[in-house]
């Protein structure tokens, strides 16, 4: 088969040392499953049918040096903490799938990255590929990544492992990152008993930036049976939601394929009734969630951020805009940490406002600020 063109892949100066990764990854155990992978999609078959919430959330960019017990404890009993919260508002099931064990890849809106001073560096892409510092050794893409991203994925995984024990199937928390680097994804595809399913995580997300639909992120999502979601952002059309429902879950399989929203307040409104009723009517069934995060990034006194107030309207409008339509608002997607950061602020936030900022990528809510954007989810249901 030729090779489907794979968009944000990282430019890896010793393709010798990529192509010997490559086969040590496809030498080691998988990291999840199938058996767990299976169990996940029982979960998402009732969140499909409306019998279940879903909350996904975690780090944007998880790092290597924190792939330690204590601090996936802290990951785990966060999201476990919102879990609980949507069970006992919503009197609902609710799955919870972490951005964990793997979220160390990430795909950047530019290849470079300009100092104030205009010295410019590859961007950094996540630590399984650079090191955020802003220095040309640490920020050249370094192969043998790959297998520490591997290592640290399977030592997140036997600590969040540990945290199911005596938990019911459905309240364990389970892993998911996005597919974005195939020299580690591809490796990691194994053959089950019900055929190929990704053993880097439970579930896996194609991203706004690689979803197209002869691209081979798609590709790989469609090779696997594992729960599996794209992201949608402002430029998607109806036409490419409904051919991406049909090419991701063409058996129809409740719970196969989630749509994570992601259009910003200012255009969910406008976009995201022609998706749903375009999905609706041509396409596959999807699960429907609301990324607040992503469409409302901007840019405040040199930080990058996200005000509260419109991730906020975000989810009113998504939630407001499937309950009209008959359909499952399922829940949310966020980007979120245990630690008390001020990486995203309030429009009433009294300056100064990011006294403690310490992600290398995208801006988390701190563990009130995500409680009170699920409440303030559960409040419309
Ligand atoms: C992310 O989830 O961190 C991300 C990059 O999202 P998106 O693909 O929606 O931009
Ligand atoms: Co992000």
């Amino acid at each position: 088969m030729a090779q489907r063109p794979a968009a944000q892949q990282p430019y890896w100066p010793d393709e010798a040392a990529l192509d010997d990764v490559e086969r040590e990854l496809a030498g080691l155990p998988a990291l999840t499953s199938e058996d767990e992978v299976v169990d996940l999609m029982r979960g998402m078959e009732l969140v499909a049918r409306g019998s279940a919430l879903l909350i996904q959330g975690g780090d944007c960019a998880e790092r290597f040096h924190e792939a330690v017990p204590e601090l996936v404890r802290q990951k785990v009993d966060n999201l476990q903490g919102l879990a609980a919260i949507m069970r006992a508002g919503s009197r609902s099931p609710t799955v919870a799938v972490s951005r964990i064990a793997g979220q160390y890849g990430k795909p950047r809106s530019s290849p470079f990255e300009a100092e104030d001073s205009g010295r410019q560096m590859p961007s950094y892409c996540g630590d399984a590929v650079n090191d955020p510092e802003f220095e040309p050794v640490a920020r050249t893409p370094q192969p043998r990544r790959l297998l520490t991203a591997y290592e640290c994925s399977r030592l997140v995984l036997d600590e969040l492992r540990r945290s199911w024990s005596g938990r019911p199937i459905l309240e364990r928390v389970y892993t998911s990152h996005e597919l974005l680097l195939l020299p580690y994804e591809r490796p990691l595809v194994r053959e089950g008993t019900r055929g190929a399913y990704s053993g880097s995580a439970h579930f896996g997300w194609i991203g706004e930036r690689t979803r197209q639909p002869d691209g081979a992120h798609v590709a790989l999502a469609q090779a696997v049976h594992n729960p599996v979601g794209v992201k949608l952002g402002p430029t998607v059309s109806p036409e490419d939601a409904v051919a991406l429902s049909r090419t991701l879950n063409p058996e129809r399989v409740p719970g196969r394929l989630t749509f994570i929203v992601r259009f910003g307040a200012k255009d969910v409104d406008r976009l995201l009734p022609l998706v749903v009723d375009a999905v609706a009517r041509h396409g596959a069934p999807v699960v429907w969630l609301c990324d607040p995060m992503h469409g409302n990034g901007v840019r405040l006194s040199g930080h990058k951020t996200r005000l509260i107030e419109p991730m906020r309207s975000e989810i009113t409008s998504f939630t407001r805009v499937l309950q009209e339509r008959g359909q499952w608002p399922a829940g949310l997607h966020l980007e979120m940490t245990p630690d008390p950061v001020t990486e995203c602020v309030s429009e009433r936030d009294e300056e100064p406002r990011f006294t403690d900022y310490r992600s290398t990528c995208d801006p988390r809510l701190n563990p009130e600020q995500s409680a009170e954007m699920v409440s303030h989810f559960l409040a419309l249901l």
